[in-house]
């Protein structure tokens, strides 16, 4: 029998709660809160290794960017929250885990308008371990494409890490794991492959690695990270719009996220076929590398 992990509202530790640290359980917010009405939320995914939080400042610079494209400012400075991040993890003994910066407003209006919203941030910290488990490390993640697109730049903050832009993200999540798949591959507005539902798209082709324009989702840390490693190993990189056909020219493919690190992708079903990746040269050096960078 497989014990499920405790809730997460019902653990030991601390939380980093408005400049205070707070038990666990007590980081509460109230039921009329603007976070969870109409969405004002943003946060972070950072991860930790032996004891380093890998690109800690870029993490916390996109919670201040994310909030600032909702139309909000948080009240702690850059430095405030990496030292609050630092402490919170080290308060709970995390050395290997996931921190989750979170900010969102509260409670003063019930309405959309928010001209006297307060602003809230917390920091939380626990230990995680692999997001898609071994079994997809050694044969790659099943994958097939989401129901939902991602929507264009002049429909939603596409760039923010906002709490919101997951809704299509989970409601894809839910779909496709119920039918036997690991994740969905979302398509943007205009039919390109866009990301997966918390992850950015890599593939291999004739030895160069093609990864989508982040011109309407997220722009990953770890995407980043992954570009400027295969360049320092003399691997061509390209950024463009990929069309779905494509996946059949593709021999190789994997997804990146600060949670999902690299991982491999082993199929990707969908209407145009069945398109298979072997956990290849390229794929195998990224996920080293990458091991080895977050660790060093
Ligand atoms: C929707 C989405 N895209 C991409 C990523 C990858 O971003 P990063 O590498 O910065 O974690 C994430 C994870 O944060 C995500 O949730």
């Amino acid at each position: 029998m497989t014990t499920l992990p405790p809730s997460f509202d019902d653990r030991d530790g601390y939380i980093w709660y408005n400049g205070k640290t707070v038990d666990w359980r007590d980081a509460k917010i109230h039921v009329l809160n603007h976070g969870l009405h109409y969405g004002s939320c943003v946060f972070e995914g950072t991860r930790i290794y032996n004891g380093n939080i890998f690109k800690l400042t870029e993490h916390t610079q996109r919670l201040h960017d994310s909030a600032n494209m909702l139309g909000f400012t948080i009240p702690y400075s850059v430095e405030e929250l990496n030292q609050a991040t630092i402490d919170i993890a080290a308060k709970n003994n995390i050395t290997d885990g996931y921190i989750r910066p979170v900010a969102w407003r509260g409670s003063e209006q019930m309405a959309i308008r928010t001209d006297r919203s307060s602003i809230h941030t917390a920091i939380c910290a626990w230990e995680m371990p692999k997001y898609f488990g071994e079994e997809a490390l050694m044969k790659g993640l099943k994958l097939t494409f989401a129901p939902w697109k991602r929507p264009s730049p002049e429909t939603e903050p596409v760039h923010a890490k906002a709490a919101g832009l997951y809704m299509i993200c989970t409601l894809s999540k839910n779909k496709v794991m119920d039918e036997g798949f690991d994740d969905a591959l979302m398509l943007d507005y205009r039919g390109y492959i866009a990301e997966a539902t918390g992850a950015n798209f890599f593939m291999v082709m004739d030895g160069e690695l093609h990864t989508p324009t982040p011109d309407c989702f997220l722009d990953g840390i770890t995407r980043r990270t992954v570009i400027e490693l295969a360049k320092k190993r003399g691997i061509n990189v390209v950024e463009r719009h990929i069309q779905p056909e494509e996946l059949a020219k593709a021999s190789q493919a994997f997804l990146t996220g600060s949670a999902a690190e690299v991982t491999p992708i082993g199929s990707i079903e969908c209407e145009l076929g069945n398109f298979e990746f072997k956990v290849g040269d390229i794929t195998r050096q990224m996920m080293q590398d990458y091991s080895d960078l977050v660790r060093s």
